[in-house]
């Protein structure tokens, strides 16, 4: 198997690099000219680093020769500043380009895996509960609708070339090292804070017609430390939930995409077995960091929950981690994973 990573210095791509050397496969990892974690990778002396930015199809071209499999998990994740065009430059046309590359190069590839997102599912207002694979995709956002785009592009490419593709769509990722950051009073302040930007945010169906929900946390918080437990609930004093997915399982769910026969031609959800309930997951920061609890009351609710039925029945994914786990493992500082030193914050994806 000789495989091409594309964003392969990122939090999901040197650990895909990585599960892949382990099995023994030939790798080929891409990266964004001058990317600052491109370094993480020097750890694997036999991989070839090629650079391209996925606007450059000549670059892509070469970076696409003699491959038999495709692992496509470079983008451009969501963040506040990021220019319209080049979300769908970079998720849409970037994927275009590589498929290009692909029929190009004249490899006969055996199987494309394309990551794509929970955020196709529109998360601030999701259409169903849980969310499966044919549940309406209609995003709220740019970085949602062109990793929309992406699948559409996929399907098209698959249909006129006979490549055979499979489409992982990851909840909210999270790294060992960085899971503590969440559920602490301080993260719902950030997040709530994109109110701010209306329409501009990714979660605008959320804040939709609501009040200042950043105020009514902090008369709720008074004068709290920013680091304490926080989890947000309705009205009717019901946790929100969100789907998560540590980074070692997102990684077994493209491992079996790329190799399992059931996966051709499929789209998976891929997240933790269940959602975590905010409740929970301030409890496990407020138990493992050993700092006070606060359930916060929102006149709305939010649950971002994800079934991934289809995984397990399609090519046996199991994941092994939940939140607990994974803020257990970043603790104890297991090191059967690669740190994401990502520049896309947690905060920014979910
Ligand atoms: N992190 C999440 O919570 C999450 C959730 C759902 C889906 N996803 C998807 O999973 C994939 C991996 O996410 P991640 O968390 O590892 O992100 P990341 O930001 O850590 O890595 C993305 C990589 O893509 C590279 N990249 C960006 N623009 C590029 C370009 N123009 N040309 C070439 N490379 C470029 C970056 O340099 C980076 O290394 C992405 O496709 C993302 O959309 C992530």
């Amino acid at each position: 198997m000789r495989v091409l990573v594309t964003g392969a210095a990122g939090r999901v791509g040197t650990n895909m690099v990585k599960r892949l050397v382990d099995e023994g496969a030939t790798v080929r990892a891409m990266v964004l000219p001058g990317d600052a974690q491109r370094s993480k990778l020097d750890v694997f002396p036999d991989v070839e680093v090629v650079e391209a930015d996925l606007g450059d199809q000549a670059a892509i071209d070469v970076a696409c020769r003699g491959v038999t499999h495709v692992v496509h998990l470079a983008a451009q994740l969501v963040r506040g500043d990021t220019p319209v065009d080049r979300l769908y430059d970079v998720n849409a046309l970037g994927t275009l380009r590589l498929l290009e590359g692909v029929v190009h190069g004249g490899a006969e590839v055996e199987r494309f895996v394309l990551a794509s997102s929970d955020g196709t599912y529109r998360p601030g207002r999701p259409p169903a509960r849980p969310l499966r694979e044919d549940s309406w995709q209609e995003p709220a956002d740019y970085y949602g609708t062109s990793k929309l785009l992406g699948e559409v592009i996929l399907r098209n490419h698959s249909a006129q070339f006979a490549l055979p593709y499979s489409i992982v769509r990851f909840a909210t990722v999270i790294s060992p090292e960085e899971a503590g950051t969440l559920f602490r009073l301080r993260f719902w302040r950030a997040l709530l804070g994109w109110q701010a930007l209306g329409k501009n945010s990714h979660l605008w169906p959320l804040f939709d017609g609501q009040p200042d929900l950043l105020a009514l946390l902090n008369e709720q918080a008074g004068e709290a430390d920013d680091d304490i437990a926080v989890g947000l609930r309705d009205q009717d004093l019901r946790p929100w939930t969100l789907s998560l997915l540590d980074v070692r399982d997102a990684v077994e769910g493209v491992y079996r995409a790329l190799t399992e026969p059931g996966a051709v031609g499929q789209a998976f959800n891929l997240a933790a077995r269940e959602p975590t309930s905010h409740d929970d997951g301030a409890a496990t920061i407020a138990d493992l960091y050993d700092v006070p609890k606060l359930m916060i009351t929102m006149p709305t609710s939010h649950r971002l929950e994800l079934s991934i039925d289809s995984a397990i029945e399609r090519v046996g994914f199991w994941p092994r981690h939940d939140f607990r786990s994974t803020v257990q493992d970043g603790l104890r500082g297991t090191r059967d994973f690669i740190e994401a030193h990502s520049s896309s914050g947690i905060a920014s994806t979910w």
